[in-house]
């Protein structure tokens, strides 16, 4: 029974207190903060506040048994986490009815975003067999002889600090954790405040799952509460962060030295050719634009074409949501890809940029006003770049389209932004778009497709401030270790 299993994460109060996980028993807080439903601002439940000294405690334990933790078999770390990838599995239906209420998505992103979570531990937890040690002989550099050769291992950082965010509480929190511990790091998860009841039933899991005490633990609490307290922490060695750019700037800042995961912010923009197949370019763009109320790093945020394309394009896009589109309560079978955003402050937000925008001169075509937390899906026309709905990362279901005068403006207008996270490129001729992505300042430019981060295997990655390193499977495992060379010199 999914109660039983969950039971100790939380009090029996309704609505529940949640507790957090100090690395081997689950502790009740001297503080808690609400979770409150974008649905309909019910409480959902609490979390409890780590105090600062609870979690220079919980972080020393994790510090102390991290070494064991490195030196225990890989076969050993990859069996526990097939069996979190099983229980995720197993209580698919359970986490996505909580994920539902307490961040409003949609119940079919929900139900993916679990399956996908346990496919991706899996793939983890197969990935990192293949990664191995390698040597280096001295004599290719000039002046060297054989007399050295490098035994270059790869090692864990130490203690990682793994911070989600509300959109994605439990993927882009396994896609964290588990690449860590694979790798012989001690985990220090903070879940989002909305979005951390999800993450605490993961973290239940990590800990049913067999890991040994002090392996894993969870600090919940609010950002402004505990974050910068813990990513400034001495015995915090590493910090992978999912969130918005300017948090990203200021953990950046706090964090110092300690090496950087992070995926920020994104304002990934459409750029379509005359050329382009209207009907797929229309169909990626209400995707790319709309999926979870646009509440996606890789959301398509802008559309930029010369005015016949646009003119041809718009209708096309305006059927497509017809088809695709159908805002709701996101419990709802009816309702298609647009819930509320996360809440009452996001949608006044939004709002406000809507109209500032629409007061520089930006039209409405559909949608433009919100009720409570749900936004219209809305599409803006004669949006130039410096309009607020373009300068923000909006994070809501709205799409922006700029008329060009040329290719080469639009490739100007993506690389002059603070982001650089993807962009896409509608043609049919695919060697022109090969051409044109190497114009476009970004991580990752996809071809008549709209942006996303999946597969994932693939590298996923952020420039300027839209992020730092490199994620996917193979590369969030060496993001989550750093190579140790030992050097043999034998002078000949
Ligand atoms: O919001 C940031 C996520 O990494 C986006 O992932 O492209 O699979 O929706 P997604």
């Amino acid at each position: 029974m999914p109660e039983e299993f969950f039971a100790p994460i939380a009090n029996t109060q309704t609505p529940p207190i949640y507790n957090f996980f100090n690395g081997s028993t689950w502790v009740e807080g001297q503080k808690s903060t609400p979770v409150i439903s974008p649905i309909d601002q019910s409480v959902v439940g609490s979390l409890a506040i780590a105090t600062t000294q609870e979690i220079d405690e919980t972080i020393g334990k994790l510090k102390a048994a991290q070494p064991a933790w490195e030196a225990t078999p890989l076969n050993q770390r990859v069996k526990l986490m097939h069996l979190v990838a099983d229980w995720v599995h197993h209580y698919e239906e359970y986490f996505t009815a909580i994920m539902v209420r307490e961040i409003g998505k949609s119940t079919k992103e929900a139900k993916s975003e679990i399956v996908r979570t346990a496919e991706l531990t899996d793939y983890f937890a197969d990935e990192v067999q293949s990664i191995r040690g390698y040597s280096v002989d001295s004599d290719s550099f000039p002046g060297y002889d054989k007399g050295s050769i490098a035994m270059i291992e790869r090692v864990a950082h130490g203690v990682v600090l793994c911070i989600a965010p509300f959109n994605y509480p439990v993927n882009l929190a396994a896609s964290k954790i588990v690449p860590a511990l694979l790798m012989g790091n001690t985990v220090l998860f903070k879940p989002p405040t909305q979005g951390g009841i999800s993450g605490l039933h993961l973290a239940r899991i990590f800990e049913k799952a067999g890991l040994p005490p002090n392996i894993f633990a969870v600090a919940t609490g609010g950002g402004s509460e505990i974050g910068d307290y813990l990513v400034s922490h001495k015995q915090v060695d590493a910090v992978a962060f999912t969130g918005s750019s300017d948090v990203g700037v200021v953990i950046a800042g706090k964090a110092a030295m300690k090496p950087l995961i992070f995926e920020c912010g994104g304002n990934n923009s459409a750029i379509v050719f005359p050329d382009a197949d209207m009907n797929l370019t229309a169909k990626e763009i209400v995707k790319g634009a709309f999926s979870y109320a646009g509440q996606r790093c890789t959301a398509i945020k802008y559309v930029m074409a010369t005015k016949g394309v646009l003119d041809t394009l718009l209708p096309v896009v305006l059927a497509q949501m017809k088809e695709l589109v159908n805002m709701g309560d996101p419990r709802s079978p009816e309702t298609k890809l647009v819930g509320p955003v996360i809440s009452l402050e996001a949608a006044q937000r939004i709002q406000k940029w809507i109209d500032e925008s629409v007061a520089k001169g930006a039209k409405i075509v559909i949608g433009g006003k919100h009720d409570k937390a749900y936004i219209e899906p809305t599409i803006l026309t004669n949006v130039t770049p410096d309009m607020p709905v373009v300068v923000n990362e909006v994070f809501g279901p709205v799409v922006s389209f700029i008329e060009i005068q040329s290719m080469d403006q639009a490739a100007n207008i993506v690389n002059a932004t603070r982001f650089g996270l993807q962009a896409c490129v509608f043609t049919r001729d695919e060697g022109t778009g090969m051409v044109y992505a190497k114009s476009l300042n970004v991580g990752t430019v996809q071809i008549n497709g709209s942006p996303q981060r999946g597969p994932d295997h693939f590298p996923f990655l952020g420039i300027k401030h839209s992020g730092v390193g490199v994620q996917g499977v193979r590369y969030s495992l060496e993001a989550m270790s750093r190579l140790k060379p030992v050097v043999i010199n034998k002078p000949q």
